[in-house]
């Protein structure tokens, strides 16, 4: 017998009086399709799922909080980075990108970063990734990358030859790729890795004065990674073990924390740096724009539901606040329309108002209606402007900082094409130790590639990076140098 309080009720409310037995027409009769609370139960059942994220669908989420270590005010007017000492609620979500919800957290694949930051003026949405670059430079590439990390249309199996096929023919992916498969390509555990930013964003000031910034999360558990064999076997004997391990380490207190630093590059660079700062395949030198140190994030608290919180949060690189702003980054260009589309697809247009994602500031406009509208919808508040009658209007200081363009327009590159120089110096920077195991992890992957013309014209990207990098993948693989 159940108490008031913990009475079960149907959908809409009322008491259940079996739920162990359907309804049937005598004991071995068929099942009435008077009985409701079955139907409504298989029915809701079937409904469960939403679709999974295109990409990044694996993922484990933590709430915490941001708090600001050192004065930024020159730089943005963002409000949570007002004020050494101000510390702001967020919720962060970790996840691998090629995989589907259930596949193993062990993997060699990017790990996403994403950051909401519950700011009171909005939320400000800062979703990277494990890796300061990426694999391409232009968002009209990306539904043709992903298609090569995703699984082949027939056999459903993940396809090496295409990976590399399309890798040999992007050049621009060599240092990301050889950040992939270095050590660093699977990390420990989702707290002993940096997050990044990788994009080059706009910071604005209370002047109205813009610098060009990038962001970098250094982990303070150390970065730590696991060799490859004990990922494959932690991979079967635990596929969620960076889910549990992340789970485990908030319930037990010991909090995983974050420090924030930018770099800061005056705009005015941006015209005469050796390369695009804006070509989200390349880092800029901490030497020509150190690392400032912003503030520290920590994550304290777990979700109290899985769905609700981390399968329902929706991040969105155009989610900016008052002093954040757009880079000419062709890729974030792109992410910008992405994400929002993707979230009205996937959770839904009201996919805000989730407490999850609904932003602690109040949330005033003009939008109204459509599926699973749940706050009220504006009741009897004016749903249009302009007005006579009053209601939300614009606030032309927070207008985003003018900028000038100029040129012809055209479907062109980036002008910088040196995909070299930057993987190479990475490579020389590896021991030899690391560089062994590099290179070994490099042949394991191409090894079932199935054209030699493939693999040649790859060993050629890693040759012109360091001529010692394309010499030893090419002996790892049983070719010359010289055949490509
Ligand atoms: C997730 C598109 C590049 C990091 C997603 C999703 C889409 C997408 C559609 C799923 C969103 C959802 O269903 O909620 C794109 C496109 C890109 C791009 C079109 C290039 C033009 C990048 C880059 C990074 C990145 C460069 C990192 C620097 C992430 C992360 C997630 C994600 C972390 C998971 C967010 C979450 O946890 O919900 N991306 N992406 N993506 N992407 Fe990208």
């Amino acid at each position: 017998m159940s108490t008031e309080k913990n009475k079960l009720t149907t959908s809409w409310g009322a008491p259940v009086g079996d739920n162990q037995n359907s309804m049937t027409a005598g004991s071995r009769g068929p099942t009435l399709i008077q009985d409701v609370h079955l139907l409504e139960k298989l029915a809701h059942f079937n409904r469960e799922r939403v679709p999974e994220r295109v990409v990044h669908a694996k993922g484990a989420g933590a709430h915490g909080y941001f708090q600001v270590t050192h004065d930024v005010t020159p730089y943005t007017k963002a409000s949570f980075l007002s004020e050494v000492g101000k510390r702001t609620p967020m919720f962060i979500r970790f996840s691998t990108v090629a995989g589907e919800l259930g596949s193993a957290d062990t993997v060699r694949d990017p790990r996403g970063f994403a950051v909401k930051f519950y700011t009171e003026e909005g939320n400000y949405d800062l979703v990277g990734n494990n890796t300061p670059v990426f694999f391409i430079r232009d968002a009209i590439k990306f539904p043709d990358f992903i298609h090569t990390q995703k699984r082949h249309p027939q056999t459903h199996l993940k396809n090496p030859n295409a990976v590399w096929d399309f890798w040999s023919l992007s050049p621009e992916s060599l240092h990301q790729v050889t950040i992939l498969m270095s050590d660093r390509g699977i990390p420990a555990t989702l707290r002993h890795m940096h997050g990044f930013g990788s994009h080059t964003f706009k910071w604005v000031n209370a002047e109205g004065q813009s610098v060009w910034v990038k962001y970098h999360f250094k982990t303070e558990q150390g970065v730590q990674n696991l060799a490859p064999d004990v990922a494959a076997q932690i991979a079967g004997d635990n596929p969620d073990y960076h889910t549990e391990d992340l789970f485990n380490a908030i319930a037990n207190g010991d909090f995983p924390a974050w420090k924030l630093y930018v770099q800061i590059m005056p705009t005015e660079d941006a015209d005469t740096y050796r390369f695009d700062p804006f070509d989200v395949t390349k880092v800029w030198s901490q030497k020509d724009y150190p690392l400032i140190e912003v503030g520290r994030m920590v994550l304290d608290r777990n979700p109290d539901n899985y769905f609700a919180e981390v399968e329902q949060a929706t991040f969105s690189p155009g989610s900016f606040v008052p002093g954040v702003e757009a880079s000419p980054d062709k890729m974030l260009q792109g992410r910008l329309f992405a994400y929002s589309d993707a979230h009205r697809y996937r959770v839904g247009a009201n996919h805000s108002q989730l407490p999850i994602n609904r932003p602690t500031s109040e949330v005033l406009n003009h939008q109204r209606d459509g599926q699973m509208r749940a706050d009220g919808n504006g009741g009897a508040s004016m749903y249009y402007e302009p007005n006579s009658y009053g209601g939300p209007t614009e606030s032309t200081d927070h207008k985003p900082a003018p900028f000038q363009v100029s040129g012809q327009a055209d479907s062109v590159g980036y002008d910088h094409h040196d995909h070299y120089t930057q993987a190479g110096d990475l490579y020389r920077l590896l021991s030899e130790e690391e560089r062994a195991r590099l290179v070994d992890t490099i042949v394991g992957a191409m090894k079932p590639v199935e054209k030699d013309e493939i693999k040649l014209r790859q060993i050629g990207h890693f040759y012109k990076a360091d001529p010692e990098y394309g010499q030893r993948v090419a002996e790892g693989l049983g070719l010359s140098v010289t055949q490509q």
